[in-house]
C-alpha cells in the first residue's frame, strides 16, 4: 500500500460536542500524515454518530450500508463508527458489517489516530475501544502550522466538561457520554491563550450541562461564573458564548456576567424542553415556569435586548393539549429568537420509556407543525427589529455569487447568531474570520442582509 492511500474522511452527525470533536480527529490524523479525502475515495470512513433521537441513529445504520458499498470495491477501505451510538450499540456493529473494523466510545476519541494508524498497517484486523474514563480524557492539543484551527475561520470550540449526571427522564446522553467530568480551568486557559494566539477571536466554551462546571468531583474548585470571567479577559477574544445551559443550575453570578462581560455574546441557548410544570416535573428537568421565567427576566435585566434560543420537546408521554397550549403560550411570552423542536423518542434506558399514555404519532406531529408555526413567526419579527441597526458580522465564508460576477454574498454571525449575507466585492481576497461593520438592510426569513459599512479589503 502507497502512503497516497492513507486518506480519511469523517460523516458527523449530532451536536456541537460531536462536530469538536470530529475537527480534533481530523487534525490530529492529519498530523500523523494521513489526509483528508471524499468519501468516494478514502481509505478510513469515520462515522460519528448521535444517538439522540431515533432518527440519527438509524440514520447511522443506512451509512453504514452505503459505505459497504466502497469496501466490498476496494479491500484496503473499512468503516471506523464512534461517538454515542458506537458507544451504545458497541461490538453490535462488528455484526452489522465485516467492512466495520473499529468501534469507538465518546472516551476513546484521543486514542483513534493511533488505532487507525494500526489498523492501516494491518497490525489488528479489528478493534473496539468503549470504556468510559474516570477524569477527563485530555487529548493532545493540535494547533494547525498554518490555516484554521477549526473549520470555521476565526471560531473555535474548548470543551469545559464532559458527560452529564442529569438524566433526564427522556435522554440518553448520561448514558452515552458518562458521568460529568469537569476539566482543570488551568488546562482550559492554556488552550483559549493558544487559540487567542491563533488569532480566533470567537470562542464557544462546550458541554452538556456547563453551570454545573466544576461541581463533579474532578473540579478544581472554579465555578463556570470564575471561569466565564478568566476566560474573557484573555487578550484577543472578541465574543464569548457557552453552550449548553441548564436552567436548573444557571447562577446568579453567570446571570450578572452578562451584565458585566462586554465580550460576552448577549444571547443564551436555554432549553426549556416544555411550558408545562407537569410535563417538565415528570422529565425531571429540576425547574417549574417560575424558575425559568424568573431566570429570563433577570437576564434581560443586566443585558436589556438579549436574545434567547431553546429547544423543545412536543409529544412526551402524557401531554395533554392543554399541556401543550402552556408550551405555546411561554415560547410566545419569552419571544425565542429561533428554537430547536423536537417529537420525543423513546430511548433505550430512559425512564420515559416506562411513561404512558405515549401521544399519537400524528398528534404530535401536528403539535411540532403548530410550534414551529409559531416560532417561524417569531423569528421573523425578531429579525424585522434588526432592520436599520448596525451590527458587527463575523465572517464566515462566500454564500452565493451575484448575476453581475462582481459582487460575491458572504455570510456572517452577528455577536446573537444571527445569519447576515452582506454583498462585498468579489475580488476582496478570503475574508472569513474577519469582524466587519454591516448595517441591516433587510429581514429575511431566517436570516438579514446588510452593507458593510467600513472596508475590510
Ligand atoms: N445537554 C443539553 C441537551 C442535549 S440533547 C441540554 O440539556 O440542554 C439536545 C436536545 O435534544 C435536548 O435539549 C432535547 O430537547 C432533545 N432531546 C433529547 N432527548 C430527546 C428524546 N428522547 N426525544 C426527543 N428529543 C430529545
Ligand atoms: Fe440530556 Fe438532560 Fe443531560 Fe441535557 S441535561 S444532556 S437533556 S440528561
Ligand atoms: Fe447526540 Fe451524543 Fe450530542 S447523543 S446530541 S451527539 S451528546
Amino acid at each position: 500500500m502507497t502512503q497516497d492511500n492513507k486518506t480519511f474522511h469523517i460523516t458527523t452527525f449530532g451536536c456541537q460536542m460531536n462536530v469538536h470533536d470530529s475537527d480534533w480527529l481530523a487534525r490530529a490524523l492529519m498530523a500523523r500524515g494521513w489526509r483528508a479525502a471524499p468519501e468516494d475515495e478514502a481509505t478510513a470512513l469515520i462515522i460519528n454518530t448521535c444517538s439522540v433521537r431515533d432518527k440519527p441513529e438509524q440514520k447511522v445504520y443506512s451509512l453504514v450500508g452505503r459505505l459497504e458499498h466502497y469496501c466490498r470495491k476496494d479491500s484496503s477501505k473499512f468503516v471506523a463508527v464512534g461517538g454515542c451510538v458506537a458507544q451504545q450499540v458497541g461490538q453490535g456493529f462488528f455484526e452489522r458489517s465485516d467492512h466495520v473494523r473499529l468501534v469507538f466510545g465518546t472516551d476513546q476519541t484521543g486514542q483513534v489516530p493511533e488505532s487507525l494508524d494500526r489498523l492501516y498497517r494491518g497490525e489488528t484486523q479489528r478493534l473496539a475501544m468503549l470504556d468510559f474514563e474516570e477524569g477527563f480524557k485530555l487529548r493532545k492539543f493540535h494547533l494547525p502550522e498554518d490555516g484554521p484551527v477549526s473549520h470555521l475561520p476565526g471560531q473555535a470550540f474548548v470543551n469545559i466538561m464532559q458527560g452529564c449526571d442529569n438524566f433526564c427522564a427522556y435522554c440518553i446522553v448520561p448514558y452515552v457520554r458518562g458521568r460529568q467530568k469537569s476539566r482543570s480551568s488551568e488546562d482550559v486557559l492554556s488552550e483559549v491563550r493558544a487559540l487567542a494566539g491563533h488569532g480566533v477571536r470567537e470562542l464557544t466554551l462546550l458541554g452538556q450541562n456547563v453551570n454545573s462546571f466544576g461541581l463533579d468531583k474532578q473540579g478544581d474548585g472554579t465555578s463556570f461564573a470564575q471561569l466565564l470571567f478568566r476566560v474573557a479577559e484573555v487578550p484577543g477574544i472578541r465574543r464569548l458564548r457557552f453552550t449548553t445551559s441548564h436552567p436548573k443550575d444557571l447562577a446568579p453570578e453567570v446571570i450578572n456576567a452578562f451584565g458585566e462581560l462586554s465580550n460576552l455574546c448577549p444571547t443564551l441557548h436555554l432549553p426549556m424542553q416544555a411550558g408545562s410544570d407537569r410535563i417538565l416535573s415528570a422529565m425531571g428537568r429540576g425547574y417549574d415556569m417560575t424558575r425559568y421565567l424568573g431566570l429570563v427576566d433577570a437576564l434581560r435585566g443586566v443585558r436589556p435586548g438579549m436574545t434567547l434560543t431553546t429547544d423543545l420537546i412536543v409529544g412526551f408521554p402524557g401531554e395533554t393539549e392543554d399541556d401543550f397550549l402552556e408550551t405555546l403560550e411561554a415560547v410566545r411570552h419569552v419571544g425565542f429568537e429561533s428554537s430547536f423542536s423536537f417529537i420525543y423518542s423513546d430511548r433505550p434506558g430512559t425512564r420515559s420509556v416506562r411513561m404512558t399514555p405515549k401521544v399519537d404519532r400524528d398528534v404530535a406531529q401536528e403539535r411540532l407543525l403548530r410550534l414551529q408555526a409559531l416560532q417561524d413567526e417569531l423569528t421573523a419579527a425578531a429579525l424585522q427589529t434588526q432592520v436599520g441597526t448596525e451590527s458587527e458580522v463575523l465572517l464566515e465564508s462566500p454564500s452565493k455569487k451575484q448575476d453581475g460576477g462582481d459582487v460575491m454574498f458572504w455570510r456572517g454571525r452577528d455577536a446573537c447568531g444571527r445569519v447576515v449575507n452582506i454583498p462585498l466585492p468579489a475580488d476582496g481576497g478570503d475574508l472569513a474570520g474577519q469582524l466587519l461593520a454591516v448595517r441591516i438592510q433587510t429581514a429575511k426569513k431566517h436570516s438579514l442582509v446588510g452593507e458593510a459599512v467600513g472596508k475590510p479589503w
